[in-house]
Formats: structure tokens, sequence, C-alpha cells
């Protein structure tokens, strides 16, 4: 009975069956089968964690997407990721204490309420799994890419895995009857042969040599520097400046009097997220031709950036600066045009809220670009709309496109696409073809050293405070070099599995005398059924 009253083996039995006092007697509970559920739920469940890692990149467009259905601000993504990491732990929990009892010969069983659990768990990944498929299937691009940076390391963490639970395989199989045995060797070799040789497979622009590491590409600040100031404010750009931006990134509206300011919601959203209008006017507008540049500029467009903190950054503001946040407005094209000048940046934006005519807003944005006397090589023009007006009257302006298709039937140079829209080796082709390519948005450290390897020419960015302080890449190998390496991790693991396998043969005369004495546990068990067992 020593065994039975281990702590760990009463923790882990009591947690997992709610059996405290004595071992299960339950013989009709399928516990092979849940126990086959629970693995299964425990890897899911950490392929989740780590795809909703991996899309954090992003999580500002979920939130905004789930503002723009729900007209209400809430960090949607982390309340996610929380639940995802809590599911997750509570799997691998489960997992730890069926593997517990299985090394000191208890009987599994499962509680109803474990199941209920891992029934809500599926539920919930399920449901936001559908979520994404239906509302940005465009997310799932993300999480192959992100293998290239991760599944090096990926490997070596499944080579630890096999060697910390091939103990547990070969006990197995040196109790299991003949059959069995033949079918649990012919798994594990499989699998390990899979995770062994998966480095075959591996493809990854940071697999190169050093010398070969393109530029480190430049940064284009998102709204500015969002993280750090409320987004498309002279605050933000400033604060991007900062962070030695080569570009501005923003979005342009056109006011009832023809005024192009910034703003980057529209439609039904339009001043709802980023502004007081709602409580200034006491009604919400749907166009940016509703409302005068006079009555626009003195709507405030900085609260709010205070009250929702959408990254979680003002504690990095100063005392001054959140004073300065606060009284920030919405500012007109021409103001981000004269900083622009003042310091030699680029422009590039979307046109928002267009009228049907929309060579008439090319026209007046164009003007208000023109008399600003801006250097013309610093427009980087991207917007569809009189993308022909515009390149007829300012053959100066850089134009920019936001497909391949498009830029090569238009004889371009310049592109511009979500990160996720292109290979890295269509990002390496396309720049051994002197294409500038830009990618958006990438705020994620691993994100902008793999795009770093790949060597995109710039990135737009959420986060400029942060990439502009990364030196290198998270990590450069030369190829053989990462031959090397996991050549000898397989060669280690296989080592050392050989010799638990000895180890384990070897112990087989302990092996049976534990049996006997298990059996003998057993039947004092069942001899003794209490009332709290009989579930
Ligand atoms: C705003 O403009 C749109 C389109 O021009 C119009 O349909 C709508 O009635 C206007 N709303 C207000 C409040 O003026
Ligand atoms: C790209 O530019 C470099 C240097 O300006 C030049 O040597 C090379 O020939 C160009 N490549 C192509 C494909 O145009």
């Amino acid at each position: 009975m020593s065994r039975d009253k281990s702590c760990c083996g009463v923790c882990s039995r009591g947690l997992y069956s709610c059996h405290w006092t004595k071992s299960s007697t339950n013989n009709k509970n399928h516990a092979c089968l849940w126990f086959l559920v629970v693995t299964v739920l425990t890897l899911l469940s950490l392929c989740w964690l780590y795809t909703s890692l991996v899309m954090f990149n992003d999580r500002d467009d979920v939130n905004c997407k789930l503002f723009t259905i729900l007209k209400h601000w809430v960090n949607w993504f982390m309340v996610v990721i929380i639940i995802s990491a809590v599911l997750s732990s509570y799997c691998v929990l489960l997992l730890m204490f069926a593997l517990i009892q299985v090394v000191l010969g208890e009987k599994l069983d499962l509680h109803s309420l474990h199941k209920f659990f891992l029934f809500l768990g599926v539920i919930f990944v399920a449901s936001v799994v559908i979520g994404i498929s239906v509302k940005w299937p465009q997310e799932w691009p993300t999480v192959p890419l992100s293998l290239q940076a991760t599944a090096p390391f990926l490997q070596f963490g499944a080579v630890v895995a096999l060697t910390l639970l091939s103990p547990f395989v070969f006990r197995g199989f040196h109790v299991a009857t003949k059959g069995s045995k033949f079918l649990i060797a012919v798994v594990f070799l499989l699998v390990a042969a899979a995770i062994f040789l998966s480095p075959l497979l591996i493809q990854s622009p940071c697999l190169i040599d050093l010398e070969n590491l393109p530029e480190k590409p430049k940064l284009i600040g998102h709204r500015g520097a969002p993280m750090l100031a409320p987004e498309n404010t002279m605050m933000s750009f400033n604060k991007s400046i900062e962070c030695g931006v080569t570009a501005f990134e923003t979005d342009v509206q056109l006011s009832k009097d023809r005024i192009p300011f910034l703003m980057h919601d529209h439609e039904s959203e339009f001043l709802l997220r980023t502004t007081d209008a709602q409580q200034f006017f006491n009604q919400t507008f749907t166009h940016s031709n509703n409302l005068t540049w006079e009555e626009l500029m003195h709507l405030n467009a900085g609260e709010w950036f205070l009250e929702k903190d959408p990254y979680h950054t003002v504690s990095l503001l100063s005392d001054e600066e959140k004073t300065n946040a606060k009284d920030q407005t919405i500012p007109s094209l021409h103001q981000l045009l004269d900083l622009a000048k003042q310091h030699s940046v680029s422009v590039i934006f979307d046109i928002y809220n267009t009228t049907d005519n929309d060579n008439n807003d090319a026209v007046d944005i164009v003007k208000t670009i023109s008399d600003s006397g801006i250097n013309p090589r610093l427009i980087l023009w991207l917007p569809p709309q009189g993308r022909e007006y515009v390149n007829m009257k300012f053959p100066g302006f850089v134009q920019v496109y936001s497909s391949k298709s498009q830029m090569h039937a238009k004889n371009g140079s310049h592109l511009n696409v979500k990160y996720s829209a292109l290979s890295t080796n269509e990002i390496r082709e396309l720049r051994r073809e002197n294409v500038t390519v830009n990618l958006w948005v990438v705020n994620e450290r691993w994100l902008f050293s793999l795009l770093w390897c790949a060597g995109a020419s710039s990135v737009t960015t959420n986060s400029c405070h942060l990439l502009k302080d990364v030196a290198q890449p998270d990590w450069v190998l030369a190829p053989h070099k990462y031959k090397t390496i996991w050549i000898l991790v397989d060669i280690a693991s296989v080592v050392t599995m050989i010799g638990l396998y000895i180890l384990g043969r070897k112990s087989r005369c302990f092996g049976q005398t534990e049996e006997i004495h298990r059996n003998g546990t057993e039947a004092w068990n069942e001899r003794e059924l209490s009332p709290f067992l009989s579930t």
C-alpha cells in the first residue's frame, strides 16, 4: 500500500479521477479511450496556443474587426490568448497526472467534471477556428510562415519530448501481447523517423551564411507610432520620426469642404473609435463629407487612446506625453506633408470614403500635395483611384501597387502587400529583380527577423520603437552548421533511447515483482469496496 499513499500518486489520482482515498475500481469507464482523448486534446490545444500566439502580430486587425461588428472596444484577442493558455496548461496537467498514474500502475478514471471542461475547451477552440476561417481566412497563412522561424526549435523540442516519453512506450512494449508489441513498435518507429528526419523538409530564409544576410528593412510608421501616441495624429507621426521611419503610412478622407484629413475608420465606424464625435454632436456620421474641416478639427482624437489603451502601452508614456496625447486633434493632410517635407520622410496612404466619382477625390488630394511643395519622390502613390490621372500629371510620384500582377501589368517596381501574401522565396526573387517590396503590418520581432532574412525592403509597423532596436535577426544559421547540429541532436537522442530500452529490459524482473504487488492491491480494493467508489 505504500505506493497508494505516495503524495504524488494520491495527488495525481485525486486530481484526475477524484478518487482521493483509494484507487478507482471502475472497470467500465473506457479509461484507455479517455486517456487517448486527453492526449489528442493536449496536442490540439498546444497547436492552437501556438497558432494564437503567432497571430498575435495581427491582434489589432481582429480587435478592430470586432469593433466594427460590436461597436464596443474590448481587447478580444487578449481574452482569446488567455483562455487558450489556461486551456493548454489544463490539458498538459491532466496528461501529466495520467502519465504519473500509468507509471505508478494506478487505474485511470477521468472524472466527469474533467470530461465536461474538455468538452467546453473543444467548443471554444472549434468556435474560434470557425470564426477565423469565416471572417479572417487571410490569417491562416501566418501559421506556415511562422514555421520558417520556429521549425528548427520545434524539431529540437520534439526530439527531447520523444526521448523523455520513450520509457513509457518501452514499458508498454515490454508488457504488451505479441500483436500489440508489433503495433507499438511500428507506430513508435514511424513517429521517431518523422521527427528525426523532418529537418530535411525545413526551409527558412534564415538558414543562410551571415555574409549573405540582406540589409535591415526600413521602417514605415503605420498611422505614425500608434503604440506611443493616438494613431493618425501629429504626435504619432512625430513619435515615429524618433524611431527613424523612412515613411509615414496614413489614411486620407475629404471633408464636406474638400479638405483632405487623416482618419482610418470609415463608413459606419467613421469617427466612432478614435474621436469624441458622438458626445460632441450627439449623433453618428457615416461619411467624411458629413462634416466640414472646421467641425472636424475641433474634435478630440487622443482621449480614446488613454482611455482604451489599445496596445497596453500607455504606461510607457511620461505625464507630459499623456497630456500631449490627450490634446490631439485630427490632422489635415497638409500638416502631415509639412512634417514629411521638413524631415524628408515619404508618405504613403489609402483613400477612404470616396464619393462615386473618385477621380475628383484624387484631384483634390494631389492638389494639396503639389501646393505643399514637397519633393514628388517622397509621395508613394498607392490608391488605385486616379492612378492614371496622377501618373500623367505628376510623373515624379512613385507608383506603388498592391499586387504583383497589377505591378507587372503597369511595369512598376514598387510593391506594398500583406506580409503573408508573398512567400519568402517570392520576396527574394522580387528583390533580385530590383523590385522594392514593402510588407504590412509587421509588429512582432520574430516576423520582422524572418522578413529581414528574406530581404524585404521595408515593413509597415505599429511598433517602430521596438523594431528600431533590433540589431540582428533573432537567428541566422549557416545551412551546414544547422545540418551538423540536427544530426548530432538526433544521434544523442537515439543513443539515449537505446540506453533506456536496455535499462527497461534489465529491470523487468523488478517489474514482475511490481505486478504481483499491484495484483495484491487490487484484490484488497475489491474486498474493501467503500461507498465512495461506487461511481
Ligand atoms: C452623411 O453622408 C451620407 C452620404 O453622403 C448621407 O447618406 C448621410 O445622410 C449623411 N449623414 C448625416 C448625419 O449628415
Ligand atoms: C538591379 O540593380 C543592380 C544595381 O543597381 C544592377 O546591377 C542589376 O543589374 C539590377 N538587376 C536587374 C534584374 O535589373
